[in-house]
């Protein structure tokens, strides 16, 4: 079972920050969950919400504001700044720092709200540009999104995002479009989606799971990968299981 870092180790330090995917890493956490979208000038950018005002000092939309202008917006607001001025970051500057570590990125496209065109082929020159081939793991609640990044990286499996619904037929679904994993809200999955998705071969990560009372069924099920807040918590739970 892996252990993913939602949006990095957002829990403790301010979400979608390097300084949050380091201290993920750090932990023992297996990979990283973190959110892209695509700046005025087109720079993939990684944030959340598609405006910078619950997360940074700033405001407006990701859409509407430049590299530039989003570079000087300080993201560790939303920890108060206990940790200081945090830049938002590029996807270019996240590639380049874990190209050499030994950790799967799970890429969650945020195209549901705003749909920037063409982010799904900029996510791809990046993964190329950095040989990341094998180390991606690609989402969206959009699944027009999955779909193009397989089209572009069929060597990388992609997840399908479900909110609010439980899909009971999600393996079928996956295994029709050729979606490797289903990435349900943990609270959604039954008995009869897991082994629905078991039956079909496709693959079960669940977010956001914060809660370790939720963790014996999660691990009972046998779930692929948990997406958490707090890795650290994870990946100890994780590690005393398989000693
Ligand atoms: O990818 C899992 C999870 O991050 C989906 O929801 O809103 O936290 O991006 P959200
Ligand atoms: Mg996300």
């Amino acid at each position: 079972m892996k252990v993913y870092g939602h949006r990095g180790y957002s829990g403790k330090y301010p979400e979608n920050t390097m300084l949050a995917f380091k201290k993920a890493v750090e932990v023992g956490a297996d990979g990283i969950e973190l959110d892209v979208q695509l700046s005025k000038d087109g720079e993939i950018v990684i944030i959340h919400d598609e405006t910078v005002d619950r997360t940074t000092d700033g405001k407006g939309w990701v859409k509407d504001l430049t590299l530039k202008e989003l570079k000087k917006l300080d993201a560790g607001k939303i920890k108060d700044g206990k940790w200081g001025f945090q830049e938002i970051p590029t996807f270019d500057e996240y590639c380049q720092w874990c190209k050499d570590l030994d950790i799967i990125t799970n890429v969650e496209l945020k195209t549901s709200i705003v749909y920037y065109p063409e982010i799904e082929e900029k996510v791809t020159e990046m993964v190329k540009k950095y040989k990341l081939e094998k180390k991606m793991l690609f989402s969206s609640f959009n699944h027009l999104s999955i779909v193009r990044m397989k089209q572009f990286l069929p060597e990388c499996p992609v997840g399908a995002l479900i909110e609010n619904d439980a899909l009971t037929y999600a393996g079928y679904y996956g295994k029709k479009y050729g979606f490797e994993y289903y990435h349900p809200d943990w609270e959604l999955l039954s008995d009869e989606a897991v082994k629905e998705c078991k039956d079909n071969g496709v693959g079960i990560n669940v977010w956001t799971v914060n809660d370790l009372g939720a963790f014996e069924k999660l691990y009972e099920w046998d779930v692929d990968g948990v997406i958490g807040n707090y890795p650290e918590v994870l990946a100890a739970y994780v590690h005393s299981k398989q000693k």
